[in-house]
Formats: C-alpha cells, structure tokens, sequence
C-alpha cells in the first residue's frame, strides 16, 4: 500500500548543519556568532549574580572569591566577555539596521536570477565588524598592558 510518508531524507546535515554556512556564507557564521555570543552573555549574566549573592557569605568569604578572580585566567575570561558583549553590541545593531529596512536600496521587482539582499548591506556588514574588530584591540589593549 503506498503511503505520502517520506522514508528518508538526504539533505539532513546534523550537527554540521549548526556550522556549516553553506552558500549563505559571513552572514550565517555572524549568526552563529550572534546566537553564541547572546548565550554566553546570558550565562555570565546568571554566574555574575551567583557570584555576587556570596557577599551575604561574610567578609572572608568574598575576600577569597576575590582572590579566586585576581588569578590570570580570569583576566582572559574577562576579555572574552568583554569581546562577546562588543561582537553582540555591533551585530545586534548591524541587525536592528537592517531589519528595519536601512541600507537595503530601493524595493525591485523579482527577476530571475534574482539578487540577494544580503549583499545589499555587505559594506555595512564590513564596517560594523572592522569598529568591532577596533574595539576588541583597544578593550585588549587597555587591559592586558595598561
Ligand atoms: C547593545 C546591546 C544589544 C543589542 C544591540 C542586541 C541586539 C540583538 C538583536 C537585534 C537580536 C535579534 C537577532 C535576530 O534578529 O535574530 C538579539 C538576540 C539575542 N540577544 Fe541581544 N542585543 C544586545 C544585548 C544583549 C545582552 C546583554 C544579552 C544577554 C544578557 C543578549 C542576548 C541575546 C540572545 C540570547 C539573543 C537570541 C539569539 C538567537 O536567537 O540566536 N543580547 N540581540
């Protein structure tokens, strides 16, 4: 008896299918990056009030927390929230520009082949993650060798 049910799907990427771009390329991988980023912001937004709940612990016991953060690796943990917090910042923004209609041109009609929009706003794309790249040296900067 045949059924509509479909039996197989080849197309399926699996975990692949997280990280791999394909042909929708930078864009997809700054998603990625969004979506990652906003993750860990929200993380660190759950520890950060852990951490701070502890002053209720008594004097000593925040002293040696504090003593915990004051080892080197935390500075470099410290830098990667600060990095992930500008990469979010700027794409979110890039984002918000775009979805509210700017630099995308004047609306076309549909002709094959058609035009990606994407491209459209590659430029501003560019900008925006060049000031990211600027700010992540300079926060770097300022806190590694200041
Ligand atoms: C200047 C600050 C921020 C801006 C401009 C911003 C912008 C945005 C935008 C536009 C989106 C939607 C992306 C889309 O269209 O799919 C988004 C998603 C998100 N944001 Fe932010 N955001 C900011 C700060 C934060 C902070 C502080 C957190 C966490 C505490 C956060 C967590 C998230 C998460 C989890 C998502 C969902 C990501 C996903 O669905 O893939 N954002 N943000």
């Amino acid at each position: 008896m045949a059924t509509n049910k479909p039996t197989a799907y080849n197309n399926r990427l699996g975990l692949k299918g997280w990280v791999y771009a394909g042909k929708y390329s930078f864009e997809r991988y700054l998603y990625i990056g969004h979506r990652l980023s906003g993750l860990g912001l929200i993380a660190y937004m759950v520890l950060h009030i852990i951490e701070t709940a502890n002053r209720m612990r008594g004097e000593e016991a925040w002293a040696a927390l504090m003593g915990l953060f004051a080892l080197p690796m935390f500075k470099v943990i410290e830098y990667l929230l600060f990095a992930a917090a500008v990469f979010h910042a700027m794409n979110g923004t890039r984002l918000l520009l775009v979805e509210l209609g700017f630099f995308l041109g004047k609306p076309e009609e549909p002709v094959f082949p058609y035009k990606s929009s994407v491209m459209k706003h590659r430029p501003l794309t560019y900008i925006i993650m060049l000031l990211a790249g600027l700010l992540m040296a300079l926060g770097g900067s300022s806190l590694f060798f200041d």
